[in-house]
């Protein structure tokens, strides 16, 4: 291989992403400088804040400009070291873009440059161990603080953070209900991962199904959603109730502002919390929950799952799958196998 293919972003979105919205282009292959290594991606994440990077807002990154290569976590192997700490062949963890091939250096974009650690695969490493994993673990644990025999109510319950705050909750011995779309979702959520309920919030009515499966109260919620389910979540939270923000995918691809929740109110009178955050601020802190979350996944009590596509072609429809909610557990695709 000797060039570079690449999906740069070509146009900002309006509504639902598209292919029109990317551009192919193939560019020469970079080389490495001093301290920097060359990057060969083989596995890409996607995920729904990407939909938030092609904005030209302020965020808690800068916008990928018109004409850059969209931005994406990645797994690869390193193809040339100008770093004392990386050799030809590692396989690294880094922001490697929808493109073959990147030049990566340790602190340098938002996941810097790290080793996978011997034993451990990319899949794992991109999903319960990786972002969405901390993601589940911190929001969780963290913000959350659930405590055992307290409700815990996830929406998006099927997605790689959601699958994972659920069962994070049921080992700390929480009665666990989950919001996901359709019955596989549900089903698996149920018979695999172990929910004590769940509910579809596509074929249910999502207010009075949390007033049934949750008779004490929501003592926490784990929103990866927003909207109308936020709204109905948080008609039933129990007294000091704690509201966790993960995200609000349902108004991602909104073309107008979006109504807040009517019943705010609420947090009030039941003198509840509710907390956003990013997990990026705990950065500092991932091997704590990598530790602890591998201990999990070898000892049987936490399950993940990946949806693995492949084809370099298939970038960009890739991404919508997690709006169209066709992905059960983490989103990768496979650009190439390790040499
Ligand atoms: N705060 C942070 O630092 C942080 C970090 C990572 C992720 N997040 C957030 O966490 C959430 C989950 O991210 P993820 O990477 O784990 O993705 P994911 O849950 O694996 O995939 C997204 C899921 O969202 C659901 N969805 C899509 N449109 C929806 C809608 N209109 N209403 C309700 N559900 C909808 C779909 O499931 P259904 O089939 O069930 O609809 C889809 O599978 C997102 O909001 C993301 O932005 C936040």
């Amino acid at each position: 291989m000797n060039t570079n293919r690449q999906w740069l972003l070509a146009k900002r979105p309006f509504g639902e992403v598209g292919k029109e919205n990317f551009t192919y282009a193939e560019t020469p292959i970079p080389e490495p400088g001093n301290g920097e290594v060359l990057v060969r991606n083989l596995f890409l994440s996607f995920d729904p804040t990407q939909r938030g990077w092609m904005e030209d807002r302020e965020s808690y990154l800068p916008p990928v400009q018109l004409g850059e290569p969209m931005r994406a976590g990645s797994v690869g192997q390193v193809t040339e070291s100008n770093h004392p700490d990386f050799a030809t062949g590692d396989l690294v963890q880094t922001t490697g873009g929808w493109q073959d091939f990147v030049i990566a250096s340790p602190g340098q974009g938002p996941m810097g440059l790290s080793k996978v650690p011997d034993g451990l695969s990319p899949e794992m490493m991109m999903s319960v161990l990786g972002v969405t994993g901390l993601t589940a673990y911190w929001g969780l644990l963290d913000l959350g603080d659930p405590r055992a025999g307290e409700t815990v109510l996830v929406s998006g319950a099927a997605g790689a953070t959601g699958s994972v705050a659920g069962q994070i909750a049921k080992i700390k011995g929480c009665r666990v209900v989950g919001i996901a779309g359709g019955q596989q979702k549900c089903e698996w959520l149920k018979n695999e991962l172990k929910f004590d309920e769940v509910i579809d919030y596509k074929n249910e009515n999502v207010d009075r199904r949390i007033g049934e499966t949750c008779p004490n109260k929501v003592d926490v919620y784990f929103d990866n959603v927003g909207g109308n389910i936020l709204e109905a979540a948080l008609n039933h939270i129990n007294m000091k109730a704690r509201v966790v923000l993960c995200g609000g995918i349902s108004a991602y691809n909104a073309t107008e502002p979006v109504p807040g929740p009517s019943n705010l109110m609420n947090l009030v009178v039941m003198r509840a919390r509710m907390e956003g955050f990013i997990i990026l601020d705990y950065m500092d802190k991932a091997g704590i929950a990598v530790g602890e979350l591998l201990g999990w996944v070898n000892g049987g009590k936490l399950k993940f799952q990946i949806d693995l596509q492949e084809g370099f072609e298939n970038i960009p429809e890739t991404l919508n799958r997690l709006f169209t909610g066709k992905n059960i557990g983490k989103q990768l695709l496979k650009i190439a196998d390790p040499s």
